[in-house]
């Protein structure tokens, strides 16, 4: 992916250099991940959903599994165009996507970014990485279940990032729902990886009845943008 063009969106030199480092360690488990998925990759050519094991949670809870470089510079430049303040996301992992939302928030003058992580080792990466790309101020990582970390939440919402396990993924919705402002934005990653699993969740966005208006983007196989219209 272009690194010079992620430098000139994000003008940062030290946001960065955290995020080559993040990006390379993550490309160091490529391999762990395709072997993982092989076996799972019939099931999804067929349009099936991903048998998800139990033994999933265990795989994943050292693995970075990040959005990508342009799905990053998209909810940059989208948190930049609705000048959002208050951004929450579920799955932080080890805090690449909250460094480039929480770059977006401190370039609109400041705010939060609410992160959310279930695995402990990861929210402690996490911060650490936030912190030393100098964002720290602008980020929160609430630590466990997102479905009871966010039950709370009393924010207007401009922008959600939905990165989290895809059978959780409706749930935190709706728990964010009417807490999303007019013209607040959900992005939501790997809707096209694994549409079978994401179709009912896909199904609600795109259904204008429940206030959106929703396209899956050809990014990363199938980013889903979702703009709250009322
Ligand atoms: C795809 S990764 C997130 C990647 C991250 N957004 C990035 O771009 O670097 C999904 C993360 O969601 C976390 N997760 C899964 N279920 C969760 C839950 N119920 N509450 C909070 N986090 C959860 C996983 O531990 C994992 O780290």
């Amino acid at each position: 992916m272009n690194q010079q063009l992620d430098f000139r969106i994000l003008c940062d030199p030290k946001v960065e250099s955290v995020l080559n480092r993040l990006y390379y360690e993550a490309n160091k488990q490529r391999w762990k991940l395709i072997f993982y998925y092989l076996p799972k990759l019939p099931g999804l050519f067929m349009g099936k959903g991903i048998q998800w094991s139990r033994t999933k949670t265990e795989f994943f809870s050292d693995k970075y599994i990040p959005i990508e470089r342009d799905q990053g510079q998209l909810i940059y430049l989208l948190a930049r165009s609705i000048n959002a303040k208050t951004i929450v996301e579920f799955g932080t992992s080890y805090g690449i996507s909250t460094i480039y939302l929480a770059t977006a928030v401190r370039d609109n003058g400041g705010g939060l970014v609410i992160g959310t992580e279930i695995v402990p080792e990861k929210i402690v990466q996490a911060r650490k990485n936030v912190t030393e790309a100098g964002l720290a101020e602008f980020v929160e990582i609430l630590e466990g279940d997102a479905l009871n970390t966010l039950k709370d939440l009393n924010y207007t919402i401009d922008m959600v990032l939905i990165d989290g396990w895809v059978n959780l993924a409706l749930d935190v919705l709706q728990i964010l729902d009417s807490h999303i402002r007019k013209g607040g934005i959900v992005l939501s990653d790997n809707v096209g990886t694994f549409k079978e699993d994401f179709r009912v969740y896909a199904e609600y966005l795109q259904n204008q009845a429940n206030g959106y208006r929703s396209a899956t983007l050809d990014l990363k196989g199938g980013t889903e943008l979702s703009v709250k219209v009322r």
